[in-house]
């Protein structure tokens, strides 16, 4: 990495601002319903954790462990449920919660894995998307960020172990 600097996509403070807003829009949306927000870890634990906080009507949480990217940049195209979700979501109202949305091949997964399991409804809330490579015909229900075809990391995505605490969202850039 020693040819590379960091660039910086997208600031702490222009996520704080996005995700409180979306947080308002969805307390709106939701109002009434029988929230239950699926995270997907690990990518999604910090959005998560923001996002939540900044949702005001009464909310369920959580969590679902799918096969990533491990130390790849790209997907393997195949999802495996590692951790399945831990309540019966029958006649709930499901917002799955998502780091971000590239292929959609794992968002796809996981809401017709939800659908299959009687909520009522499934909608899905990603940090980012980046529409240019998606395979899946599905495209995220609340986006905070649209990002061209780059990888990124920081605000939970992760590089091989790493990155994950960076409290932004970057790339590397050849100096
Ligand atoms: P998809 O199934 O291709 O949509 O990929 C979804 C998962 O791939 C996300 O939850 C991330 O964990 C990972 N991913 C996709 N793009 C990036 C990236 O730019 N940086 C880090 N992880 C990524
Ligand atoms: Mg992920």
């Amino acid at each position: 990495m020693e040819d590379k600097k960091e660039n910086i996509l997208i600031s702490t403070e222009e996520i704080n601002a996005r995700i409180k807003d979306m947080g308002k829009v969805i307390s709106e949306d939701y109002k009434g319903k029988k929230l239950y927000v699926l995270s997907l870890l690990r990518g999604s634990f910090i959005f998560t954790a923001d996002l939540v906080r900044a949702i005001t009507i009464p909310t369920q949480i959580g969590f679902m462990t799918t096969s990533s990217y491990g130390h790849l940049e790209n997907s393997s195209g195949q999802v495996n449920i590692v951790n399945d979700i831990p309540d019966n979501v029958e006649g709930l109202d499901v917002l799955v919660v998502d780091d971000i949305v590239d292929t959609g091949i794992t968002m796809e997964h996981v809401i017709n894995h939800v659908k299959s399991l009687g909520a009522s409804s499934v909608k899905s809330c990603v940090l980012l998307d980046k529409p240019e490579r998606r395979v899946a015909s599905i495209s995220p229900d609340y986006c905070c960020f649209e990002i061209p075809d780059v990888f990124v990391v920081g605000y939970g995505l992760n590089y091989g172990d790493y990155y994950r605490n960076i409290p932004y969202v970057f790339n590397w850039e050849d100096k």
